[in-house]
This record gives structure tokens, C-alpha cells and sequence, in this order.
């Protein structure tokens, strides 16, 4: 398989402005090796240990693929040591199996993503094209032609973080922050992510039929490193619209290990490369929710239409007032707005004070794409629900563009 058209380590310099990248492979078993250079294609070149590769880096972009043998902490300790002060070179490691331990101890390394041996090439290609896009942003080389967004220097715009919230269970946040999320990034060429910060049970990932390798947990337990390259390389993609996303853990009892600061640097660093941010959050308010409320430049409030639901989004309501939230920030949603429950929109209005930005009718083909892990603005695109969102991303996307104008 051609994978890559790389310069041969051989070449003396890099063209000037748009360095190629260099994939090396490192893995002392030479079958193994050399089935791995085989696998990723021309213009690869092995190597039997990570110390023989140092004295062939030019300074132009540099891949290195380690090999299964190179999973032990030793070998990753000295990548580590080897490479740690090299901006210009950016590791993958494939390995036999995907066990927790691997991936922290690689993690932890300094290693930008982990693959296994088993799985499909065209992974490891990607992987590889990922990790080689964050070297050549990090080195300040040539960002990638056409990408709207750059990767957070000085000066970038940097992209909207919208929170979906409301503080009652079951009122739609997740199918709202889930389509409006795909909406978005069908529309974007920048990537779009939606992050789910339910912690505890966060089912964005079910609701989408990903099945992810990485969740915000390995985000937060290499937090100290954590730079926009390795984060991209965390996230799932929802291959239907191109959405990334950034899973809640798969167990409820790590949530507990995920303050308020860590997910606020996580999503600065997610809108230095994507052009919206978008977060479902869990039914109440706890410290997490209210960083990502404070770093959001819209907070959508879900309200179902029932009197709990008013009442307790009333609540919800006058706690962000007395935090000092702007209040320009805040977005009514109805949800179920058509149903036939004999509440009127303009009483909710009025008992809320916050005239609704957007009126998501009631609709069964909303259960329907959950059961099925089909968002419903994909599937059904034609239905009311469906043009709700859509109408709700063109305005967030209005208010972005009035706000890029106004800073000129
Ligand atoms: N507009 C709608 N029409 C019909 N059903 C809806 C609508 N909105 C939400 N639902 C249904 O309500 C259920 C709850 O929605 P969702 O999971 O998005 O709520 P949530 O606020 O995220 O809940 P939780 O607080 O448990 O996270 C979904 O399974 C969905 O089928
Ligand atoms: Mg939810």
C-alpha cells in the first residue's frame, strides 16, 4: 500500500515553507519491522532502536511509528528522554494490544496516540497524518492549506463554546447538543466537537453508535502534557457528518477524578482548533458545570413543556443570575414545544423572563434515531425537529460571525 509520498531520510534539507513529513518505524524484531514499513508504504524508513533515529532527524516534520516490542516502560522512558525536547518530532505507537497500562504508560511518555498491530492500516495512516498536522502547527511550519482556523498561535480566533444545560433530568439536552452538534460540523470545514461533560452517565457516545477507544479520562490523567495534538488524537470521529467527540468515561466512578480546571483547559484547547465547541452537561449544577458555563459563549437551557420542568428551570434561572452570569449568554429552548399539555409559550416566556430563541417540537422520530444511534437531523431531515436545529446552528452561527465583525 502507498501510504506516503515522504523525502527519504536521505535529503540533506527541507524545502523551505512546507516541510514533508518523515515517517520513521522503530521496532528491534526486523520481520515485524520490516512488515510495518511494508504496511505504511514508500518513503518509510526502520530503524532498530529510537537512539539510531536521533542523528537522521533534519529538523523537518518527523513521524516515529514504535513497534509492539517497544510497549515496556523502559523503551518508553528513553523515547521520552530522547525526544522530549524535539517540537519537530511527534510519536505513534502500535502495539499488540490496547490494554489501560500501555496506553497511560505511552501516554505519559509523551506518545501521541496508540494503535494496535491487529487493526486496520489505514488507522495507523491517519494516525500518522494527525500527528504529523500538530507537529507541523507546532513548529510554526506552513498550517494546512484551506483549514480556516489555525492551531492556536498567537492571535488565532479562537472557536464558540456553546453549553446545552438545564436542570432538569430528561429534558433533551443530549439530543439537542447531539444534532446541533452534527448540524455544525456538516457546515464547517474547521472540525467541530461536542464534548460530553455528563460524567457520570454521559450517553452522547450511545446515542451517536460510537464506540470509543478514548474518553475524557485519558484527556484528564495526562493533563500537564496535554497540547492541542494530543487531545485531536483522543477524540472519536462520528464518521456520517465528521463530528469529533470527546466521550464521557464509561465508568461513573471517574468522574470523581475530573475537576473544574481540567475541563476548562480541556475545552480551551479544543477551540484553538475547532470552530464550535459544543458540551451536554448532567441535570444539576456542580463545579465543572459552572466552569464550562463561565468559559461558554452561549448556555442553551433546555425546558421541557411541563410545570416541573418551568419550575425547576426558574430555579436554575435565578442561581445563574445570583453567580453573575451574563444573562446575554442564555438561550431558552423549549422542547416538545407543539405538544398538545395546554401551556402556552408566551406564559412560559413571561414566568422565565427569557423569550425563547428556539422552539423544538415534540416529535417520535427523536426516540426513534436515539434507539437506532442515528442522529435525527441525518436521519429524517425533512421533519419539523430537524429544521428546529437547523434554524438554532443558523443562529449561533449568525451571532458568531456578528461577533467576529465587531472585533474586526
Ligand atoms: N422533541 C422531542 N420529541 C420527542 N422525544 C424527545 C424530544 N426531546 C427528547 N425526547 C426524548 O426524551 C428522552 C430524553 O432526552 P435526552 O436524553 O436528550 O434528555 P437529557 O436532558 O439529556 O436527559 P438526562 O438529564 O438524563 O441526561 C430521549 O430518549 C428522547 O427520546
Ligand atoms: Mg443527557
Amino acid at each position: 500500500m502507498a501510504a506516503f509520498d515522504f523525502n527519504e531520510f536521505e535529503e540533506t534539507a527541507a524545502p523551505q515553507g512546507a516541510a514533508q513529513l518523515a515517517v520513521a518505524v522503530v521496532e528491534p524484531i526486523p520481520g515485524v519491522r520490516l512488515d510495518l514499513e511494508e504496511r505504511l508504504g514508500p518513503g518509510v524508513s526502520g530503524f532498530e532502536t529510537i537512539e539510531s533515529v536521533l542523528p537522521r532527524l533534519l529538523g523537518s516534520p518527523t513521524v516515529v511509528v514504535l513497534g509492539p516490542s517497544c510497549s515496556d516502560a523502559d523503551v518508553l522512558s528513553s523515547v521520552e528522554r530522547t525526544l522530549s525536547s524535539r517540537p519537530d518530532v511527534g510519536v505513534v505507537l502500535v502495539a499488540d494490544e490496547l490494554s489501560t497500562t500501555v496506553l497511560q504508560l505511552a501516554l505519559r511518555s509523551g506518545v501521541k496516540d496508540v494503535l494496535t498491530l491487529q487493526g486496520d492500516t489505514l488507522q495507523i495512516v491517519e494516525a500518522i497524518e494527525r500527528v504529523g498536522s500538530g507537529l507541523r502547527a507546532d513548529a510554526g511550519i506552513a498550517a494546512m492549506p484551506g483549514a480556516p482556523l489555525a492551531t492556536g498561535g498567537e492571535g488565532a480566533e479562537l472557536g464558540r463554546v456553546t453549553t446545552v444545560f438545564s436542570t432538569k433530568g430528561g429534558s433533551g439536552k443530549s439530543v439537542i447538543a447531539t444534532n446541533l452538534a452534527v448540524v455544525l460540523a456538516e457546515r464547517s470545514e474547521a472540525p467541530v466537537v461536542l464534548v460530553d461533560a455528563d460524567l457520570q452517565f454521559g450517553d452522547v457516545a450511545v446515542m451517536m453508535k460510537l464506540a470509543p477507544t478514548h474518553t475524557v479520562v485519558d484527556a484528564v490523567s495526562n493533563i500537564e502534557r496535554l497540547d492541542t495534538s494530543l487531545l485531536e488524537s483522543l477524540l472519536a470521529t462520528h464518521e456520517p457528518s465528521g463530528l469529533r467527540v470527546l466521550p464521557a468515561p464509561l465508568e461513573p466512578a471517574f468522574a470523581d477524578q475530573i475537576g473544574a480546571n481540567d475541563m476548562v483547559k480541556i475545552i480551551e484547547l479544543l477551540q484553538r482548533f475547532c470552530a464550535h465547541v459544543i458540551i451536554d452537561t448532567p441535570a444539576y449544577f456542580n463545579d465543572v458545570v459552572l466552569g464550562l458555563v463561565e468559559v461558554s459563549d452561549d448556555v442553551l437551557l433546555v425546558a421541557g413543556m411541563d410545570i416541573p420542568n418551568i419550575k425547576n428551570v426558574k430555579i436554575g434561572l435565578q442561581t445563574l443570575r445570583l453567580l453573575n452570569t451574563p444573562m446575554e449568554k442564555l438561550r431558552l429552548i423549549l422542547n416538545r414545544a407543539n405538544s398538545k399539555v395546554k401551556l402556552d409559550i408566551g406564559g412560559v416566556e413571561r414566568t422565565l423572563q427569557v423569550s425563547a430563541e428556539a422552539l423544538v417540537p415534540s416529535d417520535v422520530v427523536v426516540p426513534q434515531s436515539v434507539n437506532k444511534g442515528v442522529p435525527f437531523v441525518l436521519s429524517h431531515p425533512k421533519s419539523g425537529v430537524a429544521k428546529s436545529i437547523r434554524s438554532l446552528a443558523d443562529t449561533l452561527n449568525e451571532e458568531d460571525a456578528e461577533v467576529r465583525r465587531r472585533r474586526g
